[in-house]
């Protein structure tokens, strides 16, 4: 890493800046002291101009639309690896030999159960709640039983909470779908790999033996390695900033589920299906186009945009065709949904608008038609996103806590509220 000096100059108000870059990307200008020599804040509410961090794990390129972590492209890793070998990647920086991969599956396979008493946590909640408000409870709820990996001073304690996240997030969410379906929990079996267990415990019931499908065990399994990490966002950033305090591990994952929840954030997996639901057919796209384009609608075409890619998002293309292989394993012809995705998307991709603005579909278009068709309700879509993620946000989290220059996370602001003025007694009012 480089660094050299920049002058600032704002009016009257100069300062010698550090200037740092790092191995690709943008450099960045080190504001640490500027208030100190300046007496000024930056100002950046939405973060678009903010590096909040220094990080090895996930390196975004929104202009060429390109995703590596720590140096791998999406595509290679979606297209030859698995999910816990991504998840080997992100925790620890290298691709695991085949022993690493052996012993890392073995113990995240031999953590997936849950403490029995959880089970009863969940007769606490509605059957109709949403499943994402049952996890914000659970997950949260884990630091109340694994009291034993909360301590984030001790290596240890750190490696069995950030093995414990990644292995019981699917029977959590598994068990969430249960509830509320009404079905008995499915206990997870270590015979089974990753995302067989997970369908397993989705979808078996005790009256008969459940067939896993290779074909979507390997969809489901591709889908966890696409939403893996994905640099600084907002869910991210919130495990960022709830660790920074010293908070464990199990209640900072618990502030980035709920985060993540917002459509227009993870949400949006959610709410771009009831979309094109709601659109229907492909003679309603213009109605909707329009309504996209009007600065007085709040309406947006959801699984569309994003923050940092200004190009087509890469993933959006694996899941695009991750969908097709599921529609076609499941003998699906002639999707409806899909019909309209895909009519929508050609439409948007040559309309002024979308291309001046730079919109294309994000990881959030595609993957609620396949997630349908797998077999989850909408409800579950943003569940299974918080499921695949939990391993970038414990990454980061990891990275964060053993980052020696690390401190609690405290923005400044612009204030614009009343002056100083005196108390006015109620009769004086
Ligand atoms: C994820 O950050 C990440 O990395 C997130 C994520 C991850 O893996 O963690 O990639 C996952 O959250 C993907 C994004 C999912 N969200 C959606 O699909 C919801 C729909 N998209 C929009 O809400 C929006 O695009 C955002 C929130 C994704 C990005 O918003 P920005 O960066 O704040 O952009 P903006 O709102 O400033 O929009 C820029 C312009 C605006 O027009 P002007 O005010 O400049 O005239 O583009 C317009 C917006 O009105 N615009 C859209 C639009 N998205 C932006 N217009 C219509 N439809 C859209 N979807």
């Amino acid at each position: 890493m480089t660094e050299q000096s920049s002058r600032i100059i704002v009016g009257e108000t100069e300062a010698d800046l550090e200037l740092r870059s790092g191995t690709i990307g943008p450099d960045v200008v080190d504001v640490t002291s500027l208030y100190k020599k300046t007496g000024l804040f930056t100002y950046d509410p939405g973060f678009s101009s903010t590096a909040s961090c220094e990080s090895k794990i996930t390196y975004i390129d929104g202009d060429e639309g390109v995703l590596l972590h720590r140096g791998y492209p999406i595509d290679q890793l979606a297209e030859r690896g698995d999910f816990l070998e991504t998840c080997y990647l992100l925790l620890y920086g290298e691709l695991p030999t085949a022993r690493e991969k052996e012993d890392f599956v073995y113990r995240v396979t031999r953590h997936t159960m849950i403490h029995e008493q959880m089970s009863r946590f969940y007769t606490g909640f509605r059957r109709d709640a949403h499943p994402m408000a049952v996890m914000v409870g659970s997950v949260g709820a884990l630091s109340a039983f694994y009291h034993d990996s909360t301590d984030i001073a001790d290596p240890h304690q750190r490696m069995v909470a950030s093995l414990r996240m990644i292995a019981k997030m699917p029977t959590i969410a598994a068990m969430a779908y249960k509830y509320h379906i009404g079905q008995p929990f499915v206990y997870p079996r270590n015979d089974l790999a990753y995302a067989e267990n997970f369908l397993h415990m989705c979808f078996a019931v005790p009256c008969e033996p459940y067939r896993i499908n290779p074909v979507l065990a390997r969809a489901m399994d591709r889908i966890f390695i696409l939403h893996a990490d994905h640099e600084q966002n907002a869910s991210t950033s919130t495990v960022r900033l709830a660790g920074s305090s010293g908070a464990n591990p199990f209640a900072c994952v618990a502030a980035g589920i709920a985060c993540l929840w917002g459509p227009a954030h993870g949400g949006a997996n959610e709410a771009a299906l009831n979309m094109l639901t709601e659109i229907g057919t492909a003679d309603r796209i213009p109605e909707f186009i329009a309504r996209a384009k009007d600065k007085n609608d709040p309406f947006r075409l959801m699984g569309f945009g994003h923050r940092v890619y200004k190009n087509y998002d890469p993933r959006a293309k694996i899941m695009q065709q991750t969908c097709h292989e599921v529609l076609d394993e499941l003998g699906i012809k002639d999707d409806p949904l899909l019909e309209v995705a895909m009519e929508l998307e050609r439409i948007a991709l040559t309309d002024e608008y979308f291309i001046e603005k730079k919109l294309y579909p994000n990881v959030d278009f595609y993957s609620g038609i396949t997630l349908k068709a797998l077999g989850f309700p909408t409800a579950m879509f943003t569940v299974l996103f918080a499921v695949a993620r939990t391993v970038g946000w414990i990454a980061q989290w990891k990275e964060m806590i053993e980052d020696p220059n690390q401190r609690i996370g405290r923005p400044r602001q612009l204030y614009t509220g009343a002056p100083l003025r005196d108390y006015v007694p109620v009769d004086g009012r």
